[in-house]
């Protein structure tokens, strides 16, 4: 699996630029790596604060043959790819909050948003773009109010760390070309529960508007969280249908 890397200086979005590519029928492999972004995305139509020269913005077009229900894990699969990379450039902890976010000294380092369309033909993906944002040092101004209470990078001062970005940006790359090699095997899944840092710990759940408590328990094959509420019931879930409070 060759990966081709174009490295741009700005971009509105490298997940959009991607997006162009692959719905031109551009093959599997190709990265975008850019610089600063100026219209980066996040989840929930959320922006994903990138500017120049601090952090790692790239996405990756893959054309996997998997199932619209198996694309969690591409992201989960990337969360835990990043993990290891910062570990094993900078020598630093990470911790994923569930379900695909990467954090340090709790605050997130890294946000990943898949984009994907299925072939209705083959039943398969017809592509995914699996889109990395990486906070690799201090922004030289901070970061922006709204986000300095949960945002940190993974150096924390705003020295030129040109070389640590390239060599990080790789390791994350090879890290997932290793993972995506087999995907469905879920090789990453022991790695990935590792990480998960509020298992075992108690946590508030936010489903369709209501709260409920819970302990954490366990991360099923599918990535779904097993929760245990106060009254002895169990129930496996979904990231898209709730969200989950630390306590
Ligand atoms: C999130 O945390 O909500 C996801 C953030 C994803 C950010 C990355 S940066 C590279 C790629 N291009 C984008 O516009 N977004 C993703």
């Amino acid at each position: 699996n060759n990966l081709h890397i174009e490295v741009l200086k700005t971009v509105p979005s490298t997940n959009e630029s991607v997006k162009k590519l692959a719905l031109n029928g551009a093959a599997e492999g190709i990265v975008i790596l850019s610089e600063e972004q100026t219209a980066g995305r996040g989840r929930k139509s959320r922006q994903f604060f990138s500017p120049s020269g601090t952090g790692i913005y790239m996405s990756i077009l893959l054309r996997p043959k998997i199932s619209a229900q198996d694309s969690f894990l591409l992201t989960t699969s990337a969360a835990v790819a990043v993990s290891m990379a910062i570990e094993s450039v900078a020598h630093k902890d990470t911790q994923i909050k569930w379900v695909n976010d990467v954090f340090m000294d709790g605050k997130k380092v890294c946000g990943i948003l898949t984009e994907a369309a299925l072939s209705v033909e083959s039943g398969w993906l017809d592509y995914a773009v699996l889109g990395i944002g990486i906070n690799v040092s201090l922004p030289s101004h901070g970061f922006p109010e709204e986000i300095t209470d949960i945002a940190t990078s993974v150096f924390s001062d705003d020295k030129n760390s040109g070389d640590l970005r390239n060599r990080l940006a790789a390791e994350v790359l090879n890290n997932f070309m290793v993972f995506y090699a087999s995907l469905t095997d879920r090789l990453f899944l022991p790695e990935y529960k590792k990480r998960i840092f509020f298992l075992g710990k108690a946590v508030t759940v936010l489903k369709e508007n209501k709260q409920c408590q819970a302990t954490a328990i366990d991360i099923d094959d599918n990535c779904r969280l097993k929760v245990r509420y106060e009254n002895g019931e169990e129930e496996y879930l979904s990231s898209g249908e709730v969200s989950i409070k630390v306590n």
